[in-house]
């Protein structure tokens, strides 16, 4: 293990009709409240109208950015970032899913910065203060409602860049499952395959000692594993959501990625995916993660075997650690393609145009990814085996 330090300091609010936590919550800020929610899905669950109702119980005066769109888009932070601006917003409320919460997160920065938003999420300039905001959680998939990450799309470059501040962890997240009963079965897949991914980064790292973390990485993969296929019999199942949804913020909370670095190279290129041809971001997962570990499974190839055997119960007796890795692997595309997911970038009519222009978009930071440095080279091929 290496040394670390743990800091989350989101309030998670979890459970049934935990939405009657909000006026409370809401007190210890100020009454301007700007809420944020995205296309519509929040009106037609009827949840809008109970936040809503909370927002006034607490006294407060709202105003709407509304109409964010998955994959947020730098022009809706802009706006939110002119509104708050404009009617000196005290306090943000998030009501939806990774992407509203992301777009929130880059609201409240941009809210206390001088400048243009942008420099903040290119790096350019440095996050010192943020508008306080707490989120209603209504999509389990990325985990953003406990953590301090944030992925904006610049439509314009087609960039589409990861960034993140301490001081952009939300104040408090209520996440009642029930709201997630409501997600289309695609967007339920999608979010399963995100947080299995997430879990995957953190488990291919190369620092030794970590017993107790790839066991709980292990455990919670299991866990989605088992419950994925009853959750899509029965949708509207409160407790297979509950479960999903657990799943979904302990996968990247930053609990099981303590005392050492995971991976992150299959989301990096998945976000240049996306930034392009605006795809659903675990759909995009889902084609390029069984393509990176098959790339480098010679890096290490005892971790693969241990996964293949620990989760996909692959028998390792007389095969080589590759052979029971690569096994493993398969086990996972399968797992995915069982579920409903897209195997092959041609499944969102991707052809070969523009993976040059993809690849260059993954190392504007140079060469990238913690278990094995991936080049233009690399990228070009896990790209080339996904078409
Ligand atoms: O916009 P509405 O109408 O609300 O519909 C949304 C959207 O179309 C719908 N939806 C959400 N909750 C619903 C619902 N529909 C019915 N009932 C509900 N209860 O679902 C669609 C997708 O929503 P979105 O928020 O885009 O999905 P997700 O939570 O998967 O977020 C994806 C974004 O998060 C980023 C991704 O790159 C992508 O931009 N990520 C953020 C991370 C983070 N901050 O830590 C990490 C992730 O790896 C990821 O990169
Ligand atoms: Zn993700």
């Amino acid at each position: 293990m290496n040394t670390f330090v743990y800091y989350n300091p989101v309030k998670w609010i979890f459970g049934k009709d935990t939405l009657e936590s909000l006026k409370g919550e809401l007190s210890s800020y100020g009454k301007k409240v700007l809420l944020v929610y995205g296309g519509g899905s929040v009106k037609k669950s009827g949840l809008y109208d109970q936040v809503f109702d909370q927002l006034n119980q607490a006294g407060a005066e709202v105003f709407e950015l509304a109409g964010v769109e998955p994959n947020p888009r730098l022009s809706t932070v802009k706006r939110g970032v002119e509104i708050c601006k404009q009617e000196e917003i005290n306090f943000i409320l998030a009501v939806g899913g990774g992407s509203v919460i992301d777009c929130t997160k880059a609201v409240a920065a941009g809210a206390k910065y001088d400048g243009d938003v942008w420099d903040l999420i290119t790096k350019k300039a440095p996050v010192e203060s943020a508008l306080p905001f707490g989120t209603v959680l209504t999509l389990a998939a990325t985990g953003s409602e406990m953590n301090s990450g944030s992925v904006i799309t610049n439509w314009e470059t087609q960039e589409k860049l990861g960034w993140g501040s301490p001081l952009v962890f939300p104040k408090f997240s209520i996440c009642d499952p029930s709201y997630t009963t409501t997600v289309p079965r695609d967007h339920t897949v999608y979010g399963m395959v995100d947080m299995m991914t997430h879990i995957l980064e953190q488990y291919f790292h190369n620092t030794d000692q970590t017993p107790l973390q790839d066991r709980m990485c292990e455990s919670t993969l299991l866990t989605v594993m088992e419950t994925a296929p009853k959750l899509l019999e029965d949708l509207e199942s409160y407790e297979h959501r509950e479960t999903i949804m657990y799943a979904g913020t302990i996968a990247l909370n930053g609990m099981l990625q303590m005392g050492y670095r995971g991976d992150w190279a299959s989301h990096n290129i998945e976000h240049a995916v996306s930034a392009v041809y605006d795809i659903p971001h675990a759909g995009g997962l889902a084609i390029l993660y069984p393509n990176w570990m098959k790339h480098n499974i010679d890096v290490n190839p005892k971790r693969f075997k241990q996964l293949a055997v620990r989760v996909f119960g692959i028998e390792a007796e007389g095969k080589s650690d590759k052979e029971v890795g690569l096994e493993g692997i398969e086990a996972l595309r399968k797992f995915w393609s069982s579920l409903g997911a897209p195997e092959r970038l041609a499944d969102y009519q991707i052809d070969d145009s523009r993976l040059s222009d993809i690849a260059d978009k993954t190392l504007f930071n140079g060469e990238f990814g913690n278990f094995n440095k991936l080049n233009k080279e690399d990228v070009m091929s896990i790209l080339t085996a996904s078409l």
